[in-house]
């Protein structure tokens, strides 16, 4: 019988445990510590989905590295279009470095598109994307995404930092909606 649990008024069922996880995160720092080698990267994790898959894997790393956060926040702006969105943290402390940006999930690769666009601006000597999951079937752009934990179903979880309407991050596991 499969493990459910209940967040907020929906029911969810296992769906990834921790031991899983927890390999999925050392295949993406084997990855990241045989590419960067020599190099000391800036990890860029993005709130608040990403804060545990980020002190995970920054534990896993034997590369020198340095860790800043960024997050992409909503707010009723003055103009007549309504909400506005802005990124927040994204700093000159970005410029000329090798950047990794780490995302809990890339569902239809909307929110990171423009994440990667801001960085841009502030001229990173290069960028690289860690994401613990990846919905493919989602997917609807065509940037590359250059370490993925794992990819899943087209179906929505929560667990090991990601959410539904803001509870159930704290789940050490991964579960999935019980449809
Ligand atoms: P995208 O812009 O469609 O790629 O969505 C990215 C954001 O949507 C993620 O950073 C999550 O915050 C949220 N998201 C997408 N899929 C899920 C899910 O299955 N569970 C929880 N959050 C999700
Ligand atoms: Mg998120």
């Amino acid at each position: 019988m499969m493990a459910k649990v209940q967040v907020r008024e929906l029911v969810f069922e296992d769906f990834i445990s921790s031991t899983e996880i927890d390999q999925a995160v050392k295949k993406v720092a084997d990855q990241i510590n045989r590419d960067f080698e020599g190099k000391n990267p800036l990890l860029v994790a993005v709130l608040n989905g990403s804060f545990i898959f980020a002190a995970d894997l920054i534990r896993k790393l034997t590369v020198p590295c340095e860790i800043t956060f960024i997050r992409y926040s909503s707010y009723e702006g003055t103009s007549t279009t309504g909400f506005v969105k802005q990124l927040i943290g994204a700093g000159q402390e970005i410029s000329g470095r090798d950047v990794i940006i780490l995302e809990d999930i890339i569902d239809t690769g909307i929110t990171l598109e423009k994440i990667l666009e801001e960085i841009e601006k502030i001229n990173p000597a290069s960028v690289k994307v860690a994401s613990f999951c990846f919905k493919p079937d989602a997917f609807q752009k065509s940037f590359n995404i250059d370490y993925i934990g794992m990819e899943i179903p087209n179906n929505f979880i929560v667990g090991y930092g990601l959410d539904y309407n803001g509870f159930g991050r704290n789940l050490p596991d991964i579960y999935t909606l019980v449809k």
